[in-house]
């Protein structure tokens, strides 16, 4: 078995162990995928594994930046994890996501997310459960009646993508909101060129939103001001004629849900998805944390995939910005990657040591920690 980048040609290989493991794709999403994979493949986030030349599973690498604290972060979200139904069950799919790790840390990925069909192989390889998308169900009429002033709002288009990812970034940022994430430009340029996508943009806020059988689905909506984001919600409205549900997403503080009057929504769905910090000081410096507080914690990290990020640290926190610095005094907490990747996402140290997640150090400290790394994770894109 030898895991290596996939080869161009063998993409039709790919897509038949993908065929059979999701089921076939349509025509249309065939030259889709072709073309997504394709991308991947020249950006080194395509990895296959080969049993005697021929490609047995595969593992795609998705370029997000993932906010956390109100910072963005480069997250390598994984996606399209397939192994032949004849190959399963002998450490196939392991042994990929172990070379993914180390790919993605090798390409500058601060840390990984993805959502698990099955957890067990996520957390061989140092994933653990972060945050959750939750799916609701709207009236479309709901949406409709929201009141406010008129507000300009134009078709998106191929040159847009920037401008998208830029105006859905800002309500995430000033929201301080942890797990939300964004694609790059170049991804979001095919879904503005995709007659099946609509796309609006007003001067502080964008929408995408599609129709989905017999309800419309929101891709992604955003905006800086009350006044924007209402015109963007009742454009969707004004479809209530045609599809009576509004299918989206929502993040727990989503303004939607005070701006709705009550038994207007219906919770459909609630997924979790998995966290691994790839580089947990990088991970650390980069995101924000709780403005106001300033403390000092030891913790020890141990991580089988990362003997270099293995060792005794300080965490620091002050001004809103946090570091883990190297210390020779061992002690605190001592957590692997997925006790430290469920603390980075807000999981309770309490947790954490009921799971076998964490244990040592003081106690005592365990609330500074809580405190540091309080966030409720959410996303509201499926990869
Ligand atoms: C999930 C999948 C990628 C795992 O690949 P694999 O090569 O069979 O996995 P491994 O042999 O490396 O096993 C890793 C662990 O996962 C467990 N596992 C594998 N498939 C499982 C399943 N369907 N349900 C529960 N656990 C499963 C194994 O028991 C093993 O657990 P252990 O470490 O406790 O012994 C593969 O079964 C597959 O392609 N499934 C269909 C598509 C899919 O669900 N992809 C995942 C999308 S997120």
């Amino acid at each position: 078995m030898e895991i290596r980048d996939l080869a161009l040609d063998d993409l039709d290989a790919a897509l038949d162990v993908r065929s059979r493991s999701f089921g076939p794709l349509s025509l249309a999403d065939v030259d889709q995928w072709k073309a997504m994979v394709t991308r991947a493949v020249a950006a080194g986030r395509q990895l296959a594994a080969y049993d005697g030349g021929v490609v047995v599973a595969t593992a795609r690498i998705n370029a997000f930046g993932q906010w956390w604290g109100g910072r963005r972060l480069p997250m390598a979200g994984i996606g399209g994890v397939v192994v032949a139904p004849e190959h399963r069950g002998s450490g196939v799919g392991v042994a990929l996501m172990e070379a993914v790790v180390a790919r993605a840390r090798s390409l500058g990925f601060m840390l990984s997310a993805l959502y698990p069909a099955t957890v067990a192989p996520y957390r061989r390889t140092g994933y653990e459960l972060a945050g959750v998308r939750r799916v609701v169900d709207l009236s479309t009429d709901a949406l409709r009646r929201l009141p406010g002033p008129d507000v300009a709002l134009r078709r998106g288009g191929a040159g847009d993508a920037e401008e998208v990812v830029r105006l859905l970034a800002a309500p995430v940022r000033s929201r301080r909101d942890s797990g939300p994430f964004d694609w790059e430009p170049a991804e979001v340029a095919v879904d503005l060129e995709d007659d099946e996508v609509l796309t609006y943009l007003g001067d502080d806020g964008a929408l995408s939103y599609g129709f989905a059988g017999d309800r419309f689905q929101v891709h992604a909506i955003g905006a800086a001001s009350p006044e924007t984001l209402r015109a963007l919600w009742r454009l969707v409205g004004s479809g209530s004629s045609v599809r009576a549900t509004t299918r989206v997403a929502l993040g727990p503080t989503d303004p939607l849900l005070w701006m709705l009057s009550d038994n207007e929504l219906s919770v459909t769905s609630t997924q979790w998805w998995m966290l691994r910090l790839l580089d947990p000081a990088a991970a650390v410096a980069e995101r924000g944390f709780p403005v106001g507080l300033s403390l000092e914690v030891p913790v020890s990290l141990t991580d089988p995939l990362d003997r270099e990020a293995s060792g005794a640290y300080v965490l620091a926190v002050s001004g809103g910005r946090g570091v883990l610095r190297r210390t020779e005094v061992p002690g605190g907490v001592t957590l692997g990657p997925r006790g430290m990747a469920a603390m980075f996402a807000g999981t309770p140290v309490a947790t954490l040591r009921a799971t076998g997640l964490a244990e040592g150090g003081e106690p005592s400290d365990d609330a500074l920690l809580d405190a540091a790394f309080a966030a409720t994770p959410f996303m509201t894109d499926y990869f």
